[in-house]
């Protein structure tokens, strides 16, 4: 991670229809992302989809399971119906779909949206993903395999307890929205000793931080120590990471991916490679 991302965030509804997010074009790439692991994962989910044991979707930020590109108007799919989609094309549906989002008109849109589609069996809570990840958490069978999409707006929304509760799950991939724009535009803030986000966020941070080195040293000391307490909870990272770029071709976001298996994160490697060459496993 060479540079940290800079520009806006993703908006919140601005179409006129609360139940339609207005966002970025960058959402398309994270929406093709999540698609194409899903798809690609395919084979390693069927192994779980049998009458005794199950593969789960969870989206603890689900948004209203529509959202528009501000600059071209383009409609796109959310990630629940996009997750769900995928999975019923792969030929290996999730068993069950966990929806959960701060806002219960999103999960109410997003969950009537999916249960439009063909046998999704849906599940939703409202609040904040770190009460949500805890109700969730109870329903599922904990040796099953499980795949979490955590999509927050910023920092703040995702404390670290999150993560914690979702790999006391014996089979959990993550796919994590890394909001280091939020981390820069407002480090200031978050670095000022009245300031919780980050103890939330990267427990312990501030012993990992020279606070002598220049601000973007310090800030890529908090994101390797965020990626220390995936390792210490037994989530590694994939290597391969994505950049959300805005339309000024700035960095907005990282999107990672955690998890124990290392056939997970081949998966992941190829998703990835294959959003920033789409052709590739074309025949
Ligand atoms: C980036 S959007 C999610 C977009 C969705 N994943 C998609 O791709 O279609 C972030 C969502 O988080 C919700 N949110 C904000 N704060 C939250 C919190 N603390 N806990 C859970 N959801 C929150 C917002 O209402 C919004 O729907």
């Amino acid at each position: 991670m060479q540079e940290e991302l800079v520009g806006e965030a993703t908006r919140k509804v601005g179409t006129g229809d609360e139940n339609i997010a207005e966002v970025g074009n960058w959402a398309r790439d994270k929406l093709s992302l999540l698609r194409e692991y899903i798809t690609i994962s395919s084979p390693a989910r069927k192994r779980w989809i049998r009458p005794t044991s199950e593969a789960t979707y969870i989206d603890l930020f689900c948004g209203p399971g529509k959202s528009q590109c501000r600059d071209t108007g383009e409609l796109l799919d959310g990630s629940p119906v996009v997750a769900w989609n995928a999975s019923v094309l792969s030929g290996v549906p999730f068993s069950r779909v966990f929806l959960a989002d701060a806002s219960a008109q999103h999960v109410h849109s997003a969950a009537d949206r999916l249960r439009t589609l063909p046998a999704a069996p849906v599940a939703s809570f409202v609040g904040p993903g770190e009460s949500t990840v805890n109700d969730i958490y109870r329903e599922l069978i904990p040796w099953e395999l499980h795949f979490a999409l955590l999509d927050p707006f910023n920092l703040e929304d995702l404390p670290f307890s999150v993560i914690e509760r979702l790999a006391k799950l014996k089979h959990i991939d993550l796919m994590i929205h890394l909001s280091t724009g939020d981390m820069q535009r407002n480090y200031a803030t978050y670095t000022d000793a009245e300031n919780a986000t980050l103890d939330r966020f990267a427990p312990g941070w501030r012993k990992a931080v020279d606070f002598n080195a220049q601000p973007f040293a310090q800030r890529l000391a908090i994101v390797r120590h965020w990626f220390s307490l995936l390792n210490d909870v037994g989530l590694p990272h994939a290597p391969a990471m994505h950049a959300a770029r805005n339309s000024k071709n700035s960095r907005m976001y990282w999107l990672i991916f955690a998890s124990r298996a290392d056939i997970a994160r081949k998966f992941w490697t190829a998703a990835q490679r294959y959003l920033r060459e789409p052709t590739l496993t074309l025949f």
